[in-house]
């Protein structure tokens, strides 16, 4: 979890979600829908991103879960501090599960176009932005991260 192990008995129903926000205070991950229609519970799960309230806690025994605080462990990561730098983050409550959405597609797209990036976020809904900037953001971040590998 976040690069910690972490061991714990849970009851068999226990979604995800609800076991990363109260045991682990996990709050970066929002519970909105609870039926996977809006993506704001979205967590990495060796790196795929998901729908936290459609997984079962014990499903998550030795997996690797990252969340908002996960990829925000050294301080606000560019990802995020690009999210606010083109204006994606209004009232804020999609954007930790937006912001794994996008992390999950960086990992496995280097180069995602404006359809690729839309595809990948289709799954989250934001009631505040109308998605346009959110996309530039996740744009401008692949690029970034594609600079920074060739300079490596
Ligand atoms: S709370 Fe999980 S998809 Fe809405
Ligand atoms: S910023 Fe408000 S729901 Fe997305």
């Amino acid at each position: 979890m976040n690069g910690q192990y972490v061991e714990a008995d849970v009851e068999p129903a226990t979604r995800l979600s609800t076991f990363l926000r109260e045991p682990l205070a996990l709050k970066g991950v929002k519970e909105g829908c609870c039926e996977g229609e809006c993506g704001a519970c979205t967590v990495l799960v060796d790196d795929r991103p998901i729908n936290s309230c459609l997984m079962l806690a014990f499903q998550a025994e030795g997996l690797d879960v990252v969340t908002i605080e996960g990829l925000s462990a050294g301080g606000v990561s560019r990802l995020q501090q690009v999210f606010v730098d083109t204006g994606a983050v209004q009232c804020g409550y999609c954007i930790p599960g937006m912001i794994m959405a996008a992390e999950g597609l960086l990992r496995a797209n280097a180069d995602p176009n404006e359809f690729a990036t839309r595809h990948a976020l289709a799954g989250n809904i934001c009631r505040c932005t109308g998605y346009e900037t959110i996309v530039r953001a996740v744009i401008a971040e692949a690029a970034a991260r594609r600079k920074e590998e060739a300079r490596s």
